[in-house]
Parts: C-alpha cells; structure tokens; sequence
C-alpha cells in the first residue's frame, strides 16, 4: 500500500488525516482535546523545535479513502539511535493488518536510517493497543501519567498558603516573568537550566540526555510562534550571584482557549531544595490568571516515577487523568544487512 507524505499546505491530505486523528481521538482518548484541522496543520510544519516529524497516509491499494496515519520522528540534534512513531488506524478499518503493515513500513524507515531503537506509545488500559505492540515486537519500558488541573476545583487559600512556605525556602530567589522572544542574552543561560529536564526518570528506555543550546531554546519558541501557541516563561534568578536556578514554561492555544498546556519545569542541581518548583509554578497560575483568564483546565505530563514533580501538582490540585505505556523495540544492527524482502516482516 503507498504511503502518501502529508505535507502542511496540501488541505486534502491534511483534512483527511485530522479527521483519522479525531475519530481515533474520539475512540481511544475522549478525554484529550479535539483534534483540530489547523493545529495539526502547524504541526506538521513547525514541529516540536522546526524539524517536524514526517507523517504519511496509508492509502489502500487501487485508491480509496486513507486507512491510517503513520508518524515517524528521527531525532536529529542527539538520540540518533532513536525512531520515535506513532500509529492511528480509522476505527472502521481495524483488525484488517494496516497497523502490522505500518508497522512493518516504521521497522523499514528505521533499518534504511542506520537506527537501532523505536519507541511507540499507548494508553496504559488500551487492550488493543498493548496487544498489538507487544505482537509487533515492542515490550513496556516506561509509565507516564497525564494530569489535569480544573481551575473552578483549586482552593486560594490553600495556593496562598503553599505560596507563602515557598517563598520562605526560596527566599535567596527572584521570579521573572518572560514572553518570546527570549533575549538573545538569556538563551545559554536558560538552555543550561533546561537541561535539568534530563534528570527526570525515563524508565527502561534507551536513550541518552538530550542536547541543549541557545539554538535549541530559541528553535523551540519560534516553533511554538509558527503554530500559533503563547508561551509564557517563569525563570528563578538567584538573587546573590544572578545564576538562573530553576524554569517553567506554560502553553496557551487561541484555538482552544479553554485548555493550557504545562510545558518543562526543571530546577537546576545545585538549586534543588528550595521549593523552586513549587513557587514557579504557583507564579505561573497567578500569571495566567491575569492574562489568560478563561483558561479552565490546565494539563501537565510526568514520567510516573517522577513522585517529586507529580507531588508538587498534587498539591497544586492536579489529578490523575490517564496513564499511558511506552514501548521499545531494539533492532539488531547486525541485521541491517538483510535483503529488502526480509525488512518489511515485522
Ligand atoms: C493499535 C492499532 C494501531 C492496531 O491497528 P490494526 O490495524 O487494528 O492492527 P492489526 O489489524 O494489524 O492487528 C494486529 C494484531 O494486533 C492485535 N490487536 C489489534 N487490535 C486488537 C484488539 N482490539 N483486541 C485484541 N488484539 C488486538 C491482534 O493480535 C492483531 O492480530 P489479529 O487481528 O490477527 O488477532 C489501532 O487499534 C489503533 O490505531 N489504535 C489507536 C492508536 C494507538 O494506540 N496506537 C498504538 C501504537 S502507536
């Protein structure tokens, strides 16, 4: 079956793969929010740092309406050894070998690239999912849970009062509010607390610390603006040598006003301790409050075993939403050398 690149600009391949990704959104994750035509769109053009992943309709063979939609993101700054994909078969046309034979085509792109590891993703009670990753050659390697925090559900009095034994422990800090673009001046020194995020657990996958630079930092934030997001940025600044301790950063969606998205929040090694974490982010909430008003769910994703970071937005009112797997295949470089017949087999 071809598979058809779906380009950001071409309106017909990109409604057609929204709408697989809605109706799978629909199925499989009601509660995460709508798929929409235009986001998907920014997306496909900007990524998540201006080299966007390549997406792909499956098309049957002799025409028809697209079956699946097939994502395959190559890391390029580190993690070379890493293919990260995604699979979405039309709930219509499940159990009929699509997702095999994506899968099949993933294995192929992963071979033909010299990479070793492919990672995919499931909700963690998606039955079908979990069988048809574990059939395909995958085995879990890590937990991460999604939260959300439901504003109308969060107590003033008690942000005021977490806000104010925070504010005690990281009394040798300042908070600075910052929106893109970044000055050019605070790059490094934000790239080198971002890097923090590095710290979090990642389970058993394979995979090395990711790379951070002023390049990377300001990639990010002119991806972000491509797509039409706000970004806001919290910083902590130690007052007695002026070095940054700590970051957090919040997405907001003209689109779906309704909704913010939690991005990064890492505190530095040796500023860990002081409640960095929690006062960031609770300056966070007082910010979005004032500019964002409307916003009414607030969503954030953690590893599972990150119990310092999923306490602190527990005690911010965060919830439990969902909890999802994620799977590794290592293929065998040896195996590289197999005919082309022999690759597409899963
Ligand atoms: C998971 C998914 C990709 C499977 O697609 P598919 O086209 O139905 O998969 P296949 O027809 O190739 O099924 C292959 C095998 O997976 C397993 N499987 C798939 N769906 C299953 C189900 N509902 N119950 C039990 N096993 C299932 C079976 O072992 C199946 O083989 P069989 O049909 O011979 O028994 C599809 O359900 C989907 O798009 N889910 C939502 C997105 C998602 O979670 N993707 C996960 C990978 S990123």
């Amino acid at each position: 079956m071809p598979y058809v690149r779906i380009q950001p600009d071409d309106h017909e391949a990109v409604g057609a793969a929204a709408e697989i990704l809605e109706a799978s959104r629909r199925l499989d994750d009601p509660t995460a929010p709508e798929v929409v035509r235009e986001r998907y769109a920014g997306w496909l053009r900007y990524g998540w740092d201006l080299h966007p992943e390549e997406q792909f309709l499956l098309v049957p063979d002799g025409g028809g309406a697209p079956v699946g939609v097939l994502a395959v993101e190559l890391p390029h700054r580190d993690n070379r050894h890493l293919v990260w994909a995604q699979i979405t078969v039309r709930p219509d046309a499940r159990r009929r070998g699509h997702g095999t034979a994506m899968a099949a085509e993933v294995l192929r792109r992963t071979r033909e690239a010299g990479r070793t590891t492919i990672w995919m993703g499931c909700a963690a009670d998606d039955a079908a999912a979990a069988a048809f990753l574990a059939g395909t050659g995958f085995h879990y390697a890590s937990p991460d849970a999604r939260r959300r925090q439901r504003l109308a559900d969060v107590d003033p009095a008690e942000i005021a009062r977490l806000r104010a034994g925070a504010e005690a422990a990281a009394s040798d800090y300042e908070l600075v509010r910052l929106t893109p673009p970044v000055p050019e001046e605070l790059l490094a020194e934000i790239a080198v607390v971002a890097e923090s995020i590095n710290d979090a657990p990642m389970g058993d996958l394979t995979w090395e610390r990711e790379v951070y630079d002023a390049d990377l930092v300001r990639d990010i934030e002119t991806a972000r603006e491509g797509r039409g997001d706000r970004l806001y940025r919290v910083l902590a600044r130690h007052r007695g040598t002026g070095v940054l301790g700590g970051h957090t950063m919040m997405v907001t969606d003209p689109v779906r006003p309704t909704w913010a998205f939690q991005g990064d929040t890492a505190v530095a090694r040796g500023h860990r301790g002081h409640r960095l974490g929690l006062l960031l982010k609770i300056e966070m909430m007082a910010w979005l409050a004032e500019v964002e008003p409307q916003v009414q769910l607030v969503e954030t994703w953690n590893q599972a075993d990150n119990t310092h970071m999923i306490a602190v937005n527990e005690a911010l009112g965060y919830r439990l939403d969902r909890v999802f797997h994620m799977y590794e295949r290592q293929l065998d470089p040896a195996a590289q050398e197999q005919p082309a017949g022999e690759l597409a087999s899963v």
